[in-house]
């Protein structure tokens, strides 16, 4: 059977960041976007910033509720079909390991890597029986190159990497294409939406004076990071290729950091870290 057009796009976190300029693009190129989020408000000004509104269709979805997976069916009845599948949706828990609260952690895992999951489990029958689809996931270059006090965050997006992999293997033999893309920093809204977790009081933590020198240097790079547009048009490169590879890096402190884990001792890797991000 030949492999269909892929038309139709469900996007989750659609309503900031990169979710938002992955809606707008692929609609201003002829796709169908059904831009999910949380927020009913930020996704219809989605909606009437776009050239294109009558390819956006709005949808109130929560990614860390488990019970969201039963808006599928009534989704795909409402816009016909979803081709395509980007689990977008996500945010940073900021925390030091031994400091931060596990219903903290277990919430960063049900967004960041259990919705994608479920949503996948939901749609991958549907692209089946349609005879194909794409499931695209956005992870991090954290996947290989874990920061401090982001260590729930990088271990959400190194399962993340992990299952996108195994997903591809799985669902090949169905033409059903699976992609990782793994940013470096975007200028997004990641860092003002981030969570922070700790059971310690500020000065009382033995992180403290660590914290601050970490907290300006990672800010000064989300200031110089990559525009969100170079994500969408990633999506659609993936969307549009045939035999799309199992991941993509964006961005060039993306493609430094991949190449590094890949590439140097991790000794090496591990000191350059602490250097860059401690001083
Ligand atoms: N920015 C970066 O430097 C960077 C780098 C690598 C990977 N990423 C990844 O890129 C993805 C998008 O992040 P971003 O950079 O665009 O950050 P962002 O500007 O903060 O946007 C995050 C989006 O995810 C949504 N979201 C969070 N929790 C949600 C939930 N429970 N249900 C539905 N939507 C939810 C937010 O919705 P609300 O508007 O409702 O909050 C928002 O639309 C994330 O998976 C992130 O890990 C980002």
């Amino acid at each position: 059977m030949p492999a269909p057009e892929l038309k139709s796009v469900l996007v989750t976190g659609a309503s900031q960041g990169i979710g938002r300029a992955t809606c707008l693009h692929l609609a201003s190129r002829g796709y169908q976007v059904v831009a999910a989020g949380r927020s009913k408000e930020r996704l219809l000004s989605l909606k009437a910033d776009s050239q294109t509104p009558e390819s956006i269709t709005p949808w109130e979805l929560d990614v860390g509720d488990p019970g969201c997976v039963e808006q599928v069916p009534e989704i795909i009845r409402q816009v016909g079909r979803v081709d395509v599948l980007v689990n977008n949706a996500g945010y940073g828990l900021r925390g030091y390991v031994e400091e931060l609260d596990m219903a903290a952690v277990q919430a960063q895992f049900e967004t960041n890597l259990f919705a994608t999951l479920r949503l996948s489990q939901a749609v991958i029958p549907h692209m089946r029986e349609n005879g194909g689809g794409a499931i695209i996931n956005i992870g991090s270059v954290s996947a290989h190159l874990g920061s401090p006090s982001a260590g729930a965050y990088a271990a959400t997006k190194s399962a993340l990497r992990s299952l996108s992999l195994v997903l591809r293997l799985e669902l090949h033999p169905f033409g059903i294409k699976v992609a990782v893309i793994e940013p470096g920093v975007v200028r997004a809204n990641f860092l003002r939406n981030q969570v922070v977790s700790s059971w310690r009081e500020g000065e009382e933590s033995p992180y403290a004076s660590r914290a601050k020198k970490l907290e300006e240097r990672t800010a000064r790079f989300h200031h110089s990071g990559a525009d969100p547009l170079r994500v969408a048009r990633t999506v659609e490169r993936i969307i549009r290729a045939k035999h799309p590879r199992p991941s993509y890096v964006v961005g060039i402190d993306g493609g430094i950091g991949v190449f590094a884990a890949r590439f140097l001792p991790e000794r090496l890797v591990q000191y350059c870290t602490r250097r860059v991000l401690m001083g």
